[in-house]
């Protein structure tokens, strides 16, 4: 293999600072950061390893323009954004740096909580205006309170085990429902049960599944109206796991969900413009959970570990639990 000043790398998301500048010293580093497809296919045409978080799309037709790709590096846990069954097929090898972001995310899943409760960023934005609605301003405890987490793996059981401390009853589902994984889940306060349940249970509702064929449009108008009524939405997944229009309605007429926090959106980016932007009872964040930076630096460095283990044939002796994809 040439020396690794040969190794050509596309960086197409914005990562840790610090860990760009250690690659830019080793390594060719392209940057086209969150590039439309034409734009990324160009960048990535001559590229061995591309490094991504969410808001680009690896798509086979992307991939297609790179025939030397090796190594694809998510920087992060989410898998919906790149074609893994493409990559795999052609043996580029896809690993993803998951552990580190379960904790910000998780941390961030509680300021959406109580932004949502006690109305933080709506009180924000009216005092800014000059006003002081002191009693149109009252918002909900959280001990006491059902919380219900969909997706109580890394992130959501997290928060299961944060909702606990802060003396909620925390329900929490899985996809594949052992009793082990029940055991696991009750140590940390967190009580197993079923989907349905939690829908119906929930005075705060927490989606922190992957998006996939299963989870696609999770919560849509059934569930939407299944919900207890003044219960509050938090989705820190992804925006196709809940049908915004159908959320957007069931807000508008008000019988069940009573307010959201979202994350993550349908449409994501500069420019794009959230169908929710009117509403007061709808706290929005552009995919941020995972931006803790202490988090970013750490999955930067593991990024650049398991880069330069790659390029010296020595990845394998170093990829840990969850890190390997294909
Ligand atoms: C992730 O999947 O790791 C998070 O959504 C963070 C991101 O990549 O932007």
């Amino acid at each position: 293999m040439e020396g690794n000043g040969y190794v050509k790398i596309l960086l197409a998301s914005p990562i840790d600072p610090a860990t760009i500048e250690s690659l830019e010293a080793t390594y060719d580093v392209r940057h086209a950061v969150n590039a439309e497809p034409r734009l990324l296919a160009e960048a990535i045409s001559d590229r061995e390893t591309v490094v991504l978080r969410s808001g680009v799309q690896l798509t086979a037709e992307v991939l297609k323009q790179a025939p030397d790709m090796k190594l694809i590096v998510r920087a992060g846990s989410g898998l919906d954004n790149i074609d893994v069954n493409f990559a795999r097929e052609r043996g580029i090898r896809v690993i993803r740096v998951p552990g580190m972001s379960a904790l910000p995310v998780a941390e961030f899943t509680f300021a959406m909580l109580l932004s949502l409760a006690r109305k933080v960023t709506l009180a924000d934005r009216l005092i800014r205006q000059g006003h002081w609605p002191k009693a149109d301003l009252g918002g909900a405890l959280l001990r006491g309170k059902t919380l219900g987490i969909v997706g109580a793996g890394n992130i959501g059981s997290l928060v299961g085990e944060m909702g606990h401390a802060w003396g909620m009853r925390v329900l929490g589902c899985v996809a594949r429902p052992t009793a082990p994984v029940g055991q696991h889940l009750f140590e940390r306060g967190i009580t197993m049960t079923d989907f349905d349940t939690i829908v119906a249970e929930a005075d705060f509702l927490c989606l922190h599944v992957p998006l996939d064929n299963h989870t696609r449009n999770l919560v849509d108008a059934s569930v939407l109206t299944r919900m207890k009524p003044g219960s509050l939405l938090v989705n820190m997944a992804r925006g196709g796991v809940v049908d915004e229009q159908a959320l957007l309605k069931q807000l508008d007429e008000g019988s069940t969900v009573a307010g959201a926090a979202l994350d993550v959106h349908e449409q994501e980016g500069e420019g794009t413009m959230s169908p929710f932007v009117e509403l007061p009872n709808v706290v929005l964040t552009p995919h941020i959970g995972a931006m803790a930076l202490d988090s970013q630096r750490l999955i930067g460095d593991r990024a650049a570990v398991l880069i330069q283990a790659f390029h010296e044939g020595r990845l394998d002796e170093e990829i840990q639990d969850g890190e390997h994809v294909a």
